[in-house]
């Protein structure tokens, strides 16, 4: 059995090899707690939810059941590695739901940052409870909690995000294989579960995804561009050595047009803006100075390649004042 806190003498896992030893111990702990039953998990793709679904699948492959919900605001091809890995590659029980109709259709007029992120967390839910519904016999939920959610929900930071969303009816034993861990040390143990690294390392991202970066109220097209712009700047920075060395940057594409002018005609577009941090503790940020031949570049492969673009700016504003999102 692991211990449902990290003990105050548990070493930090920096090693494969402390990886392993972790990940042996856990397996049997798992086997142990689930038995022959099925197990429930909302795979995101992010981080934890996939070194949890990579963990579950080693100690009881097709019992555990993940449901990856498309809410239509995750960035290019992510929905598109997580069918890959999990499904293709671990032979994982996945079930895939396109639910971006349902959250666009929800979302369409929403101006208000708060209302949007709601009706996206609630939405999710929904689609979720309505997904495990429909299956029968699962007495466990899974779920990607690390340490520092546990000591913020304590410290009444944020509200810990355990199954307190789901309905009363949906309530299942709850099954959290890397609550005891470190950010760092899951994405270690995320590596020795044979997980890429681009999916360990990558940077965060929020829950509400796309959304929060197509200010005011989203429409498919400003999206569409949000999508695309972000997937050039991702591909030029992993190009140019600075994916893994970057916190976090992309683009943000605001509900507003201006005049440009583009073989000969004149055109009314938006602008497509920038942001590259750093930070430890996203507390306090500092901004990532580009090279001038990067900017240049980025600046000529969008207004190209992305609809509706016409003008690309720079955020090079600090937090505080600004925060690291728009919204
Ligand atoms: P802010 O904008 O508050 O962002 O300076 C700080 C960090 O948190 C991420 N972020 C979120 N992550 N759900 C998340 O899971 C959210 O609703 C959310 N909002 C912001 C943001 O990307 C940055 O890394």
């Amino acid at each position: 059995m692991i211990s449902d806190r990290r003990p105050d003498d548990m070493v930090r896992i920096t090693t494969p090899e402390l990886a392993d030893a972790f990940i042996e111990e856990q397996l049997k702990a798992l086997r142990e707690q689930i038995g022959d039953k099925k197990v429930l998990l909302a795979l995101s793709g992010g981080v934890d939810s996939s070194v949890v679904a990579a963990m579950l699948i080693k100690a009881v492959g097709k019992q555990l059941v993940c449901v990856h919900v498309n809410h239509g605001l995750l960035r290019k091809g992510e929905p598109e590695q997580v069918i890959e890995v999990f499904k293709n590659q671990m032979n994982a029980n996945l079930i895939y739901v396109d639910a971006t109709d349902r959250f666009l259709d929800k979302l369409a007029n929403v101006s208000d940052p708060e209302t949007k992120r709601k009706i996206i967390g609630n939405e999710f839910i929904e689609v979720f409870a309505e997904e495990a519904s429909k299956l029968d016999g699962i007495e466990f939920l899974a779920q990607g909690t690390i340490w520092p959610d546990i000591l913020e929900s304590e410290a009444g930071i944020k509200a810990h995000h355990n199954a307190g969303g789901l309905p009363e009816d949906l309530q299942f034993e709850l099954v959290e294989p890397v609550k005891i861990l470190f950010k760092d040390e899951v994405r270690i143990v995320g590596e020795r579960l044979g997980l890429p690294a681009n999916m360990v390392y990558r940077q965060p991202f929020p829950g509400p995804g796309l959304g929060v970066r197509c200010p005011g109220a989203i429409t498919r097209d400003r999206l569409e561009a949000v999508r695309e712009s972000d997937a050039i700047l991702r591909e030029e920075f992993a190009k140019n050595g600075l994916e893994g060395k970057v916190w976090q940057y992309f683009t943000v594409v605001p509900d507003f047009k201006s005049t440009g002018v583009k073989d000969g005609k004149r055109t009314f577009d938006w602008p497509c803006i920038i942001r590259a941090i750093n930070t430890t503790d996203v507390m306090e940020v500092t901004v990532e100075h580009l090279p001038n031949e990067l900017i240049d570049h980025l600046v000529n492969r969008i207004i190209s390649e992305v609809d509706g673009i016409n003008r690309v700016l720079f955020d090079y504003t600090p937090k505080p004042p600004a925060t690291v999102e728009y919204e």
